[in-house]
C-alpha cells in the first residue's frame, strides 16, 4: 500500500505526564493515566510518493512549515528506516477541533499519522509497536493508539514505553465537558515544557508522588510549570473561573472534577448521567462573561484505526 488514512482520538491525561527522562526518546519521568476522547479526532492521509522531491505536510489546510514541518518529517524518517524505503510523502491532516490549546492535538496527530504512515510503508506493526513509534513523535501520542483509558508505564527502556489499555472504553461511561476558553496556539508547546520541567523545584516532589488524585495532579503539574525557569503560566483568568465554579458544584453534590492539560481549557470529568447538567452550568452566563467561548462534550474513545479506503 502507498496510500493510507489514520484516525485517532485525543486522549485527556488524568494523571499527567510531564518532564522526560530521556529527551530525544521521549521517555517520560513518570507513569501517566488517560482516556481517549471519542468526539475529538485527527484524520490523516500518508502517500509516499516517488515523484516528490521533499516531504509536503498540510495541517488544517494551511502548509506547515519550520518546526511544525520538522517534527512530521523526523517521524516519517523514523517509518522510512523502519520499511527501508526513500520515497517522500503528501500528509494530509485535519483535526475536528482546535488544535495546540492544551486539547492534546499533537497525541492524536501523531497517532493517526503513525498508523497511516506505517500502512502506507506496508509495514505491518502490532498495537505496542505502533504505540511505541507514536511515543517518539509526541509523548501523549502513544495513550493515543490503543482505545479506552489507558497506562503509559515508565519504564526506562524504548522497548517497554508504550501505552497499554487498563479498560475498554465501555467500561466506565464517563463524558469530558470541556469549557473552550481560548482556541489560539499557545505560545509554549509541551516538548519545550517537558524540557524546563527539572528546572522547578517541584518536578521531583512531583514525580517523586505522582498523585493519583485527579486535580490534585493537574494542579501539581501547573505549578511545576509555573515555577520552571522561565515559569509558564496557561493559565487564563476563566481557567480559574471554571475551576472555582467546579469545585462548588461539587460542594453542592454534583459529581464533576476538573483536569487542565498544556493549556488554558478546562476538562469538566463527570459519568454520562451528570453531562448535561454539567454542560449547562458550564455554559451559564457568568462563566461565559467569565471568558468561556463554547463547550465541547466528549465520551470514551477507542483505539487509533485505519479509515476505509474508498
Ligand atoms: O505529548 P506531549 O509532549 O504533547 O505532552 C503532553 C503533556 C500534557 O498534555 C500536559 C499531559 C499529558 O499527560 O497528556
Amino acid at each position: 500500500m502507498r496510500q493510507a488514512t489514520g484516525v485517532s482520538c485525543a486522549n485527556i491525561a488524568l494523571v499527567k505526564y510531564w518532564g522526560n527522562r530521556d529527551r530525544a526518546l521521549r521517555l517520560p519521568a513518570n507513569s501517566s493515566l488517560s482516556m481517549n476522547l471519542a468526539s475529538l479526532t485527527t484524520t490523516t492521509t500518508v502517500e509516499f510518493r516517488d515523484d516528490l522531491a521533499s516531504d509536503v505536510v498540510t495541517i488544517d489546510d494551511v502548509e506547515a512549515q519550520g518546526s511544525a514541518r520538522e517534527r512530521v518529517v523526523a517521524h516519517l524518517d523514523r517509518v522510512r528506516a523502519l520499511a527501508s524505503i526513500n520515497a517522500k510523502a503528501c500528509v494530509v491532516s485535519h483535526n475536528n477541533f482546535p488544535a495546540g490549546t492544551g486539547l492534546a492535538s499533537s497525541a492524536s496527530a501523531f497517532a493517526a499519522l503513525t498508523v497511516a504512515a506505517c500502512a502506507a510503508a506496508g509495514l505491518a506493526l502490532s498495537t505496542d509497536e505502533l504505540s511505541r513509534l507514536a511515543r517518539r513523535g509526541s509523548g501523549s501520542a502513544c495513550r493515543s493508539v490503543p482505545g479506552g483509558f489507558v497506562l503509559w508505564d515508565a519504564c526506562d527502556e524504548d522497548d517497554c514505553s508504550f501505552g497499554r489499555t487498563i479498560a475498554p472504553a465501555d467500561h466506565w461511561d464517563l463524558r469530558d465537558v470541556i469549557a473552550i476558553v481560548e482556541s489560539a496556539h499557545k505560545a509554549t508547546g509541551s516538548t519545550e515544557g517537558h524540557a524546563l520541567a527539572d528546572s522547578s523545584p517541584l518536578q521531583a516532589a512531583r514525580v517523586a508522588s505522582t498523585p493519583p488524585r485527579l486535580e490534585q495532579d493537574a494542579l501539581a503539574m501547573h505549578a511545576v510549570m509555573m515555577t520552571s525557569a522561565p515559569p509558564l503560566f496557561y493559565w487564563r483568568p476563566a481557567t480559574l473561573a471554571v475551576m472555582r465554579a467546579v469545585r462548588a458544584w461539587r460542594a453542592d453534590g454534583l459529581a464533576v472534577a476538573f483536569t487542565i492539560d498544556a493549556g488554558p481549557n478546562v476538562h469538566c470529568l463527570c459519568p454520562a448521567e451528570s453531562a448535561s447538567k454539567v454542560e449547562t452550568l458550564v455554559r451559564a452566563r457568568s462563566l461565559r462573561s467569565a471568558g468561556v467561548e463554547r463547550v465541547l462534550t466528549s465520551s470514551v474513545g477507542g483505539p487509533a484505526h485505519l479509515a476505509p479506503r474508498r
